[in-house]
């Protein structure tokens, strides 16, 4: 009887050992598992935190402005513009809609001059051919695209858009996606632009191709 009383005692203090032990190495490894994504956490969100210009991979040169666009994604989320820093359309600052979003700047401040969201699908196309055709000179012209750029476009519409340098706005139709910087009175095809047919072949999404993106440094007008 005092024999097994004491094996009894030596394995509840044995067991308690060995339940401390783990304890403290469950603890601790549990401390290495929080602490390892805390310092990943801070790590990408200090690599997130935009060193360029709108978080461009590459700065621009001082005669330069950063931009990056993204067109709307399906008819869900809407389209963003960033230029030199600043978030000049987007759904969260709540002054996007459907159809064609453009904004305008002064192609050598860069300050912003007049913005405007388009419904081509059931929207007056005669408001944004009075908006591209009062568009004044010297300035550079953001386009981003968001649902339905297409249905209530014209041939007078393309053409404004062929003259600030883009090279589909002939071609585009119900649904497409269109991502451009151009300017004013462009004597070339500008090299900031895609474009994307809505196709049910190659769609990404159902009804809609896959978003765009477009991102550089354009340069400034220097008058
Ligand atoms: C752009 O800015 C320059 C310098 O301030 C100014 O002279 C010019 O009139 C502006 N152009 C437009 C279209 O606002």
């Amino acid at each position: 009887m005092r024999v097994a009383g004491l094996i009894r005692a030596v394995a509840l203090i044995f067991t308690l050992v060995a339940m401390w032990v783990f304890y403290r190495s469950y603890v601790s490894f549990g401390r290495k598992t929080i602490r390892l994504p805390r310092w990943l956490g801070m790590s990408s969100k200090e690599t997130r935190l935009p060193k360029t210009k709108c978080g461009l991979s590459k700065s621009c040169l001082d005669n330069f402005f950063a931009f990056k666009i993204s067109s709307g994604a399906a008819n869900v989320v809407g389209p963003s513009m960033c230029f030199e820093n600043e978030i000049i359309m987007s759904p969260v600052r709540n002054n996007v809609g459907r159809g064609l979003n453009i904004a305008v700047v002064n192609g050598s401040t860069g300050h912003l001059l007049r913005k405007g969201s388009f419904d081509m699908y059931s929207g007056d196309p005669e408001r944004l051919m009075s908006f591209l055709a009062e568009i004044p000179d010297g300035t550079l012209v953001l386009v981003a695209s968001y649902d339905d750029p297409g249905t209530k476009m014209n041939d007078k519409i393309r053409t404004l858009f062929t003259n600030l340098g883009s090279s589909y706005a002939k071609q585009l139709g119900f649904r497409d996606s269109w991502v451009f910087v151009g300017a004013k009175d462009l004597k070339y095809k500008s090299p900031f632009e895609q474009f994307l047919k809505n196709n049910p072949q190659t769609n990404k999404y159902e009804g809609w191709p896959e978003l765009l993106e477009l991102e550089g440094c354009v340069p400034r007008k220097i008058f």
